[in-house]
C-alpha cells in the first residue's frame, strides 16, 4: 500500500502507470471488481462536488463498498478533534481514506497514524494530486504527449491545483506559465518558466490554458471589484483568438461563468472541462488502485497502449 498525498511524493514511473491505466480503464465496457470486500471512507472536511462523488463512484465500480463521513453531523459539532476523528474511524477498520480538509499537510499528519493508505483530495493551499493527475490523463489523451506549453491565468496563489499540476507537468518537461493580476501570481515559482500579467503572453503560444477560479473564501484581504479584476483576464471567444488555433481549454471546477471564463466558452468544442470530469472518474479508479496495492505497476505494460511520446 502506499499514500497518495502530494505529487512531488510520486515518481515519473507511478504517474505514467495512472495515466495508462486511467485510459486502459476508461476503454474498458467490464471494469473488473478490484477492490472486492474493500471498504473506503471518504471524509471530506471541505465541500467537493467533483472529487467526492468521482471517488465514491470509482470506489464502488471497483467493488468496494464506501461510506461518507460528513462533518456537519458528526462529532466534530461537539469539539472533536479532526485526528481524534479520523483515529476514532480507523478503528472500525476501513482499507483506505480519502480526505479533503481545510488545513494544509494534515492528510501527510493522519497517514504518520494510519496503516491503510491515506489518498488526498485536496489540503488548503498545498496540494490537491488526483486534480493535477486527472488533468494529465485529460492532457495526454488529447496531445498523445505532456511535453506541451501550458498556461494558468487566474487565482494562482490560493490554488492548490496550480501547484500539483505545475509539479507534475515539470517531471515531463511541459513549460509551465502563469498569468493573474498583481496580488494573485507569486513573484517566482520553481518550474516555472513566465509569471505576467498579460494574457496574450501567456497564451500565444499555449496548447492548453488552464483557467482558475478565485478562491474568494481563502482570501487574506477584501479587494473591491475583485471579480471585475479577473474579468480583464477572462478566458472567451475573444481572448481565445490570441491562442494557437490547436489550444484547448481547461478548469478544474468550479467556475465562475463570466468572470474567469465566458458563458459560450464553457462547453464549447475547444473546451475539455466536462472531459476532465469524466477522466477523474478513471483516474481515482487508478490511484485507489495504486494506493491499495491491487494492482502492480506492470499490469499495463503489456496491453495494447502505448505512450511512446511520454
Ligand atoms: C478545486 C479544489 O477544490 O481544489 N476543485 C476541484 O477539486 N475540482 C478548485 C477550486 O475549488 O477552485
Amino acid at each position: 500500500m502506499r499514500h497518495i498525498l502530494d505529487i512531488k511524493d510520486l515518481s515519473k514511473e507511478e504517474i505514467e502507470w495512472i495515466i495508462k491505466r486511467a485510459l486502459q480503464l476508461k476503454a474498458q465496457k467490464k471494469i473488473q471488481k478490484t477492490l472486492d470486500e474493500k471498504y473506503v471512507l471518504t471524509a471530506f472536511f471541505e465541500p467537493s462536488t467533483r472529487t467526492k462523488i468521482s471517488f465514491q463512484k470509482a470506489a464502488m465500480t471497483l467493488g468496494a463498498a464506501v461510506i461518507d463521513f460528513t462533518p456537519e453531523s458528526s462529532s466534530l459539532q461537539k469539539g472533536e478533534t479532526d485526528l481524534d476523528t479520523i483515529l476514532t474511524l480507523d478503528a472500525m477498520e476501513f482499507d483506505a481514506f480519502v480526505i479533503r480538509i481545510r488545513r494544509n499537510n494534515a492528510p501527510a499528519e493522519f497517514s504518520k497514524y494510519l496503516k491503510v493508505p491515506v489518498i488526498n483530495a485536496g489540503d488548503g493551499t498545498n496540494e490537491h494530486p488526483t486534480q493535477a493527475l486527472l488533468d494529465a490523463v485529460t492532457i495526454y489523451e488529447s496531445f498523445g504527449t505532456l511535453k506541451l506549453n501550458v498556461a494558468v491565468v487566474g487565482d494562482i496563489n490560493h490554488s492548490r491545483v496550480a501547484r500539483s499540476l505545475t509539479e507534475l507537468l515539470n517531471k515531463f518537461d511541459a513549460t509551465v506559465r502563469f498569468c493573474g493580476p498583481k496580488d494573485f501570481v507569486p513573484t517566482n515559482f520553481d518550474g516555472v518558466e513566465l509569471i505576467t500579467n498579460d494574457l496574450k503572453e501567456a497564451i500565444e503560444d499555449a496548447d492548453v490554458i488552464y483557467a482558475l477560479r478565485v478562491q474568494k473564501e481563502r482570501l487574506e484581504k477584501s479587494y473591491e471589484n475583485i471579480d471585475e479584476f479577473f474579468t480583464k483576464m477572462q478566458i472567451n471567444s475573444n481572448t481565445m483568438k490570441m491562442a494557437p488555433r490547436h489550444a484547448v481549454l481547461m478548469h478544474p471546477g468550479p467556475f465562475n461563468r463570466n468572470i474567469e471564463v465566458s458563458d459560450e466558452i464553457v462547453y464549447s468544442e475547444r473546451s475539455k472541462i466536462l472531459e476532465q470530469v469524466k477522466n477523474g472518474l478513471y483516474s481515482r479508479m487508478a490511484v485507489l488502485e495504486l494506493a491499495m496495492g491491487v494492482s502492480n505497476l506492470e499490469s499495463v505494460q503489456s496491453r495494447q497502449l502505448t505512450m511512446a511520446r511520454l
